[in-house]
């Protein structure tokens, strides 16, 4: 039997209706948007839910011996039931949101830092001063207050800073939480809850003599390759062990690692049945004998430890690719699976619908908006030959509210030095992420002189579904399909290997 169902009760109690309101806080200092925009505020009168977040120095024990200086978000609740925002054990990482479909929701970010930082709510469609823009960001002691109604499917999203320039640095010391989106059809599914549906945050770090974490942006390598870490942590812990019942759970993954691509398998080669993606729950499951996860893409995992013998251990790892620093095999996690009699559970073959996006309706059909990833010489990460410019946007990067679009995101062999073949090695991943909107996946062409790498991660990739972010290979031109809706404003697209976007692989993108 699943534990924890929720029930329409839970909903009301999570909404916030017939719980104890806090009394209100007092208030704190609220930064104006600069661009106030022509969006209208997204909701008037009281919040359903609000909360403090901090973003502060701290220490966490992760090794052995010394703590680890971290960044880190710590969370208040000021008004909400308690289980709107749920810390995860012994971890640096910030507190898991949780609500529901429909919540109006304040939050009061802090910066206690000593540079200038903002919150972006990753894969969440909110207002543009919602967003959480770099030209936004606020300095230390500074508050910034984001009013938005959660209005997204129910999905595992994430939240983030957004500083320009800094992005990388500041993930990296910790500053990262979950968001999680629950709505009624989800709950009737009867999908693993509770203590069944767990989060795991893949994260990779690189550790000094003195147990603190080591960043490096400057090198070739970072430059190429982003910041890689040869240590795996699971929501900010090493050696990760998840002990679990022999029954069904739902495993919510993020990758949260600034530039490291996984590829994910269990050690004895059993599928996967893939429930969810970025943007929420798939039509229907799909199996996949490995995962190809990219920085911050999520997947929605039903497993059926039922189906393994009780007592025994399986290990999830990151198999060998053509992706950076993948050579050999890394171990992810160890479930161990208690010796108890196994439960049965089965999978619903329908678990939701999803709007039918056609490419036929996109008012660039016929002449898709196109986007070349390329390094210009220098080592200069662009997007069509432009680094990121704070606030404005080229014509070509106007669009228009209600309308829907194509954009073809195009990786050239040999990086678009125009060198070809010669120069392949030029050519990087780069997993492209849209702000503000969920996108449909609808073609991939691979350069037939990059079949061979191609090939290593390929049969990894979720396409169906929902996304915010799709891995755009090397050689290979991938076309996405979206639609603009409710809000206008700036927006951001960027290349989600953060020390690519921090180096200004970024641009905006305007919904006039
Ligand atoms: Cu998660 Cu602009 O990013
Ligand atoms: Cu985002
Ligand atoms: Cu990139």
């Amino acid at each position: 039997m699943l534990k924890n169902k929720i029930t329409r009760r839970d909903f009301l109690r999570i909404l916030g209706y017939g719980s104890t309101a806090f009394a209100s806080q007092p208030l704190l200092k609220a930064c104006q948007p600069l661009f106030a925009g022509p969006t209208p505020p997204p909701f008037v009168g009281d919040p359903d839910i609000e909360i403090r977040l901090i973003a502060r120095p701290a220490y966490q024990q992760i090794l052995p011996g010394a703590p680890t200086q971290v960044w880190r978000y710590e969370g208040q609740l000021i008004k909400g039931p308690s289980d709107c925002l749920l810390s995860l054990a012994g971890s640096y990482l910030g507190p898991m949101l949780n609500l529901v479909r429909g919540t109006k929701l304040r939050v009061h970010f802090e910066n206690r830092l000593p540079e200038l930082s903002i919150v972006h709510w990753h894969g969440l469609h909110v207002p543009d001063h919602a967003d959480g823009h770099p030209r936004f960001a606020v300095g230390e002691g500074e508050t910034y207050v984001y009013d938005f109604t959660v209005m997204d499917r129910a999905g595992t999203y994430w939240y983030h800073p957004h500083p320009h320039g800094h992005t990388g640095p500041q993930v990296y010391r910790g500053l990262a939480g979950l968001f999680l989106v629950h709505d009624e059809e989800e709950a009737s599914l009867n999908l693993p809850s509770g203590g069944h549906d767990l989060p795991l945050v893949i994260q990779d770090r690189n550790f000094s003599e003195d147990n603190q974490f080591e960043y490096n942006n400057t090198s070739m390598e970072a430059l190429m390759f982003g910041q890689l870490g040869d240590d795996i942590l699971i929501n900010g812990q090493p050696d990760f062990r998840l002990e679990v019942e022999p029954g069904a759970y739902r495993l919510r993954m993020l990758n949260g690692s600034n530039a490291r691509i996984y590829k994910l398998a269990w050690d004895d080669g059993t599928p996967f049945s893939v429930i969810g993606t970025d943007g929420g729950l798939l039509e229907s499951p799909v199996r996949r004998d490995y995962l190809t996860l990219a920085p911050a893409q999520r997947v929605d995992l039903w497993v059926d430890f039922g189906a393994w013998r009780p007592g025994s251990e399986k290990k999830l790892v990151s198999l060998p690719s053509a992706a950076p620093a993948s050579t050999g095999e890394i171990t992810i996690l160890t479930a161990f699976i208690k010796d108890s009699e196994p439960q049965t559970s089965s999978l619903a073959e329908n678990l939701t619908v999803h709007t039918a996006f056609k490419a036929s309706q996109a008012a660039n059909a016929h002449a898709p908006r196109k986007f070349d990833l390329q390094m210009q010489p220098g080592m200069r990460w662009v997007i069509n030959g432009r680094q990121f410019e704070m606030d404005s946007v080229a014509r070509d990067e106007e669009v228009h509210l209600g309308e829907m679009e194509i954009w073809e995101f195009r990786n050239q062999a040999g990086g678009g030095m125009g060198m070809g073949r010669m120069m392949r090695g030029m050519s990087q991943p780069h997993p492209m992420h849209v702000h503000g909107l969920q996108f449909k996946i609808i073609d991939r062409q691979i350069d037939p002189s990059m079949q061979e790498p191609y090939q290593t991660l390929k049969d990894g990739f979720v396409d169906e579904g929902w996304h915010d972010t799709v891995l755009v290979m090397p050689g290979e031109t991938v076309k996405i399909l979206m639609k603009f809706e409710d809000y206008r404003g700036l927006y951001l697209y960027h290349c989600h290997n953060l020390e690519h976007e921090d180096m200004g692989m970024m641009r905006n993108y305007q919904i006039m």
